[in-house]
């Protein structure tokens, strides 16, 4: 076990931990500490890869909005040349000249999601366009479609069977990008890039969704996605959920959010203005060094029947939003479906968001992931959003990570605040990166 042609020019250790070891977390939280676990033999190998981290910032092409304009667009992108392991990924909405950036207040960034597939060399501008097709054509975005792809994915491992595309991974967060640390240090990372052999090529899709809030009505109930500010039914042909108040559903690519009259006409065609996604890609060359993370994203909803991504909660009087009685608290008990030392954990939750939480099966406090909340009015630190959410334990060569195994049930809790309430369209997610030696869906 070693690095192979690069031993001579790298330290390899190889640390083994056996009995019992003490657990440093940084909840970076009121409750955080220092807690003891009995810890799985871990075997840790470090091995440094020569040739370093890699930078690149990427732009999409640009993106109109006037106020109250909805995206949610799907981009083919160009990565990183050959076969790689993504170790960090930075993102945020800029003006068309791909450098000035844009608060949330004015864009409001909902979520960005990187997916990369695999897709038959033979004929690929077919396949990508079907591809392109399928996730255009899903009036939910990418959420249902990535899940049937994920199905598609369970029935056959690369290289072989399927003459179609399928979904290999996906990544991505929310507002809270500028502020969220989701580094990855070595030799940790995501496997990326050509690796499906002869048949199949590596291709990148990005999913943009964003809300411009300038002149809105409210604009809290735009970023909440609430039914009664947007024009979601233009065809006649939406039939919501009974009780559903807001969610994607009524936010989805090409829906308007309402804006106050002095801004909509002449105003509105004024304030009409071309935005860019721009992302910095942080990379290293594929090596024997890397170890690869699997993301398992567990969401509060998924109990018993499949997730449904999002939520909602009522509301409640108080002055203060930590108010113990105004506080939602969701909790749901899942088996993980890998093993392997959780080398990070970030949660993903919506304003009014106060705590994600994980577990262990013998009640460790894993990670408690909290929101950071603007407070200003300039960029990346927007009163009232969140604009950046705590993770635990990067980098990872600071302690001896938690190793989950196989079908652990964990606990997972996540808590809104009701006051200001009802607060719609909310989700309860946390990342967990397991050290599992692949990377992909689980
Ligand atoms: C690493 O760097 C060396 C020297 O620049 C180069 O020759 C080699 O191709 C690089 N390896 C990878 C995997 O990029
Ligand atoms: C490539 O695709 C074309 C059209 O679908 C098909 O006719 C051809 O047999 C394929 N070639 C290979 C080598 O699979
Ligand atoms: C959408 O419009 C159709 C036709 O006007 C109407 O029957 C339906 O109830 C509307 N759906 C919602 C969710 O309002
Ligand atoms: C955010 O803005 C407020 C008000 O101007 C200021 O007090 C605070 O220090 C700022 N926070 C950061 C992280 O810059």
């Amino acid at each position: 076990m070693g690095c192979g042609g690069l031993v001579a020019m790298t330290m390899v250790v190889r640390v083994v931990g056996l009995l019992v070891t003490m657990v440093i977390m940084q909840s970076g939280g009121a409750t955080g500490g220092v807690r003891e676990s009995l810890i799985k033999p871990v075997v840790e190998m470090r091995c440094e890869s020569i040739n370093g981290t890699r930078k690149r910032e990427f732009v999409t092409r640009a993106m109109s909005f006037k106020p109250g304009t909805v995206h949610n667009l799907f981009f083919f992108v160009d990565a990183p040349e050959g076969r790689f392991a993504t170790r960090d990924f930075l993102a945020e909405m800029v003006l068309e000249d791909a450098t000035t950036p844009v608060p949330l207040y004015d864009t409001y960034l909902h979520h960005w999601l990187m997916y990369e597939y695999a897709v038959p060399k033979n004929d690929s501008d077919a396949h990508k366009h079907d591809l392109m097709e399928e996730l255009q054509s899903d009036p939910l975005g990418q959420l249902k479609v990535s899940a049937r792809h994920k199905d598609r994915k369970r029935l056959t491992e690369y290289p072989g069977a399927p003459d179609t595309w399928f979904l290999i991974q996906q990544f991505g967060v929310g507002a809270e990008t500028r502020h969220t640390n989701t580094k990855m240090p070595a030799p940790y990372g995501f496997e990326g890039g050509d690796r499906f052999g002869e048949d199949y090529e590596s291709v990148w899709v990005l999913n943009v969704h964003a809300i411009d809030t300038r002149g809105a009505i409210s604009r809290m109930s735009c970023t909440e996605c609430r039914c009664d500010v947007f024009d979601f039914n233009k065809t006649g042909a939406v039939i919501l959920p009974e009780g559903y108040h807001g969610g994607l559903a009524c936010c989805h690519d090409e829906t308007h959010c309402l804006v106050k009259n002095e801004f909509q006409g002449e105003t509105g065609m004024k304030l009409a203005r071309n935005l860019r996604f721009r992302y910095t890609w942080s990379w290293t060359p594929w090596d024997e060094c890397v170890q690869p993370l699997t993301n398992v994203r567990l969401d509060v909803t998924e109990i018993g029947f499949g997730e449904q991504l999002e939520y909602e909660v009522g509301a409640c009087e108080s002055n203060d939003p930590n108010d113990e009685v105004c506080i939602d608290t969701k909790v749901s008990y899942q088996r993980s479906p890998v093993s392997g030392p959780l080398i990070s954990a970030v949660g993903h939750f919506h304003a009014s968001g106060i705590s994600a939480s994980i577990w262990s099966k013998d009640g460790t406090l894993l990670c408690e992931s909290l929101p950071i909340y603007g407070q200003g009015h300039s960029v990346g630190n927007e009163s009232g959003y969140v604009v950046g959410i705590t993770s635990c334990w990067p980098p990872a060569d600071t302690g001896v990570p938690y190793y989950i195994t196989k079908n652990e049930m964990l606990k997972f809790v996540v808590k809104y605040s009701m006051v200001d309430g009802p607060h719609t369209g909310l989700m309860g997610l946390i990342n967990l990166k397991i050290a599992t030696g692949r990377t992909g869906l689980v």
